[in-house]
């Protein structure tokens, strides 16, 4: 049993906190946000993440899972600090390192005993040697520390099952013997475990992010061809998962990605870069793809309507993906944005991210379901495909809408039964109204 502190309750830190807990180490998970670390002492989540809330209160009922706001506390006799905060862009697409400078800077004021300070945070290449050198500056009584870069893979909505069964665990280090003993804590995972140099685990985590982005603009760039041609691009997307080189994943065509890591990351990547003096053309054409991916939506809302002025939309599904209440870089907000800026009236809902958006977005009215948000709307769109979006009944639908457009920005509905019921049916990368 090891003495973890993990610095960071947002979602990667609480799901590593807790996981080690649950693995049988003793954790204290930290954050400087004191309303957070309330909430966690009273039992709440502070984050939509499902399963976690039963596992956070089994550990915390067994002694191996505490909360503060203390980096003494939390440092006290501890093996293994994890820095799992925050890395949200700068204006210039820059990874934006203050949250990381802080943890660092705290570390290095409440540190009195040697430790490893494990990485879990998406940073910078470099980042790694950074930390090393804030510590060593700040601490000159520094009894003796390690880094070790440990990049995070997990996935908003199956957070906890993705880190209790992870693909593969990727470590960094300069310090052989001091990844060795992160990689101990993760043995009882049972997964594939490499390690290599710091630098290199770094660069791991935003390729690997950067690739699946890629695939996605890739596949939305398709839909878009396949829509001029008449093609489908689900069964282009079956037909080339098939191939094993290809496989399935990340092949569903959409309004694409969005979240706190894809649009962050491929920007900062794209940032580096740049700064090396390298231009990464393949990201570029990645974010654009993306970024009109949106727009092509709007423009199917407006063709279908005849225009957007003065027309009422749905908007279902608002946050950026399904099974979380993040709407981080979701591309409802931004469709939003854009339908707003046209002159439309927006209404929206979405089972777990109303309050966010409630925040972010004060304009629109935001409905207690789905029948609610068709209620005389000139049309709706689906944003994002919660599982209780899917089979939906229609014939009310129809008849308390004003109009009968309808886009399914992830082609969940079926096409052919809608347009038979009278809506005009748009999804993407199928053949769709001229
Ligand atoms: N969210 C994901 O799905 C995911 C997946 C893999 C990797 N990551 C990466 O992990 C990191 C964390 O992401 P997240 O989504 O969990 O972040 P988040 O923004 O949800 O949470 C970060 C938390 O850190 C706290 N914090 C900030 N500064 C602090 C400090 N000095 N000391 C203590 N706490 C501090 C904040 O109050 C906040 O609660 C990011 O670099 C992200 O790119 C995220």
């Amino acid at each position: 049993m090891a003495k973890i502190c993990v610095i960071g309750t947002g979602y990667v830190g609480l799901v590593t906190g807790t996981c080690f807990a649950d693995m049988g180490h003793r954790v204290t998970c930290l954050d400087i946000d004191k309303n957070r670390i309330s909430q966690l002492n009273n039992g709440v989540m502070p984050i939509y993440e499902p399963g976690l809330q039963q596992i956070v209160q089994q550990n915390v009922a067994a002694g191996r899972l505490d909360f503060t706001t203390e980096y003494p506390k939390a440092l006290e006799e501890t093996e293994f600090a994890f820095i799992a905060v925050g890395t949200p862009s700068n204006e210039n697409g820059e990874a934006d390192m203050q949250y990381v400078r802080n943890a660092a800077d705290s570390i290095a004021k409440n540190l009195d005993h040697s430790i490893i300070i494990v990485n879990k945070s998406t940073v910078p290449v470099g980042t790694g040697d950074w930390v090393a050198e804030i510590i060593s500056e700040q601490n000159h009584n520094t009894p003796g520390f390690c880094i070790v870069s440990n990049p995070e893979f997990l996935r908003e909505g199956s957070a906890v099952n993705d880190f209790m069964e992870p693909d593969r665990v990727i470590l960094g280090s300069t310090d052989l013997e001091a990844a060795q003993k992160v990689a101990e804590l993760y043995e009882a995972l049972r997964a594939p475990i490499m390690i290599t140099d710091l630098r290199t685990a770094e660069m791991i985590k935003y390729a690997s992010n950067a690739f699946l982005a890629s695939r996605i603009s890739f596949i939305n760039e398709i839909a878009n061809i396949c829509e001029t041609l008449g093609a489908d691009v689900r069964e282009v997307a079956r037909g080339m998962g098939m191939d094993k080189r290809i496989g399935p994943a990340f092949l569903d065509a959409g309004l694409g990605w969005g979240g706190s890591c894809f649009p962050k990351d491929v920007k900062a990547l794209a940032y580096m870069a740049a700064t090396q003096g390298s231009h990464p053309q393949l990201l570029h054409a990645v974010m654009d793809i993306n970024s009109n991916q949106r727009k092509n939506a709007v423009k199917k809302l407006e063709q279908g309507l005849g225009g957007l002025k003065g027309k009422t939309i749905g908007i279902l599904g608002l946050s950026f993906k399904p099974n979380t209440d993040d709407t981080r870089d979701a591309p409802a907000l931004d469709i939003i944005q854009l339908l707003m800026k046209a002159g439309a009236t927006v209404k929206g809902f979405d089972p777990q991210a109303m309050q966010a958006v409630k925040e972010i977005l004060p304009e629109i009215t935001l409905c207690k379901n789905p029948y609610e948000v068709a209620e005389n709307a000139d049309a709706i769109m689906l944003a994002t495909e919660w599982n209780e979006f899917k089979s939906l009944d229609f014939k009310k639908i129809k008849e308390s809408m004003r109009g009968a457009v309808i886009v399914d920005g992830r082609n969940i509905w079926d096409g052919n039964m809608l347009r038979a019921m009278g809506f005009i049916y748009y999804g993407i990368g199928v053949p769709n109204p001229k």
